[in-house]
């Protein structure tokens, strides 16, 4: 199975409008992910999937996703607003207020968390939500997906990093860890790939559709601003999520790999005989050699 991410959208951004840069960028995307070969089996869009939450821009993101010729598959992020997200998904499922849910009908079984605290740029995980995680985990015990927006992970981009000693994190990780078919976390929020530890499993965050945080693991004088980069323009960012069978392989990307840069080596008559050696090697591998 094949699950492709798409993180930070960040529509109505700025000028907002049809032409708005973010909204250029994920028409990028769409045609992006519609043309891989082979083709995602979902998509998974792991909130701020508007800026300021507003109706018109999530109007925007569903005429733009419903290109997809995937399924696609919400979370909410900080920049979000679940009731105008209702609004223009009727559908989505919601649990006690929360839009969490749990998708049993893949070979990966996937539970989206809700972890959008309003008012709070750093997310939140309520004993409620903690509750109806504990249970969804109770329930199998087939390899799961764990997905949510915020990473819990003290990612060492201090301005971004969610607190490590937060209580939300601290509620979250046991349940984590008394869970070893938690195949991984995807997450987003950060605007950059990132892995790291968490819980007995690993917390994956992907890049953004939208321009990408500056890797920077210098902590900031916040008395001192010295007009360092933060944030950067660049092609949109994109993960793609392959499950085979035994565990997730996770590949981030961006949208113009190709036309970015330069191509060194192409598949022709003179890499065939280097590729068919690999291969036999591989054969021997297997058998034992
Ligand atoms: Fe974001
Ligand atoms: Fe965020």
């Amino acid at each position: 199975m094949l699950i492709a991410q798409i993180t930070d959208l960040h529509l109505g951004f700025g000028s907002g409008g049809d032409f708005e840069d973010n909204a250029k960028r994920l028409r990028l995307v769409v045609k992006t992910l519609n043309e891989l070969a082979p083709r995602p089996d979902l998509v998974l869009a792991t909130g701020d999937l508007t800026d300021h939450g507003d109706l018109p821009s999530y109007k925007r993101l569903k005429k733009i996703l419903d290109k997809l010729a995937m399924p696609v598959l919400f979370c909410m992020g900080n920049h979000d607003n679940r009731d105008v997200f209702r609004q223009v998904y009727p559908n989505a499922p919601f649990s006690g207020g929360f839009n969490q849910y749990a998708v049993d009908n893949l070979p990966l079984r996937i539970l989206v968390l809700d972890t959008l605290e309003t008012g709070r740029h750093g997310g939140g995980f309520d004993e409620p939500r903690a509750a109806w995680l504990e249970q969804r985990l109770a329930e199998s015990d087939r390899p799961t997906l764990v997905v949510m927006h915020h990473p819990p992970i003290d990612t060492g981009i201090e301005w971004m990093t969610i607190g490590p000693s937060e209580a939300w994190v601290a509620r979250l990780e046991p349940i984590v860890a008394r869970h070893n078919n938690i195949v991984a976390i995807l997450a987003g929020h950060v605007h950059r790939p990132i892995i790291s530890a968490f819980g007995g499993t690993t917390v994956r965050v992907c890049p953004s559709t939208q321009p990408q945080v500056v890797l920077d693991l210098d902590p900031m004088n916040l008395d001192n601003p010295d007009d360092r980069p933060m944030i950067v323009a660049g092609p949109p960012g994109i993960g793609l999520h392959w499950w085979n069978g035994k565990a997730l392989v996770s590949h981030y990307t961006d949208t113009d790999e190709q036309g970015r840069a330069k191509i060194l080596a192409r598949y022709t008559v003179k890499m065939q005989g280097f590729l068919k050696h690999l291969a036999h090697e591989r054969a021997e591998g297997s058998a034992g050699h």
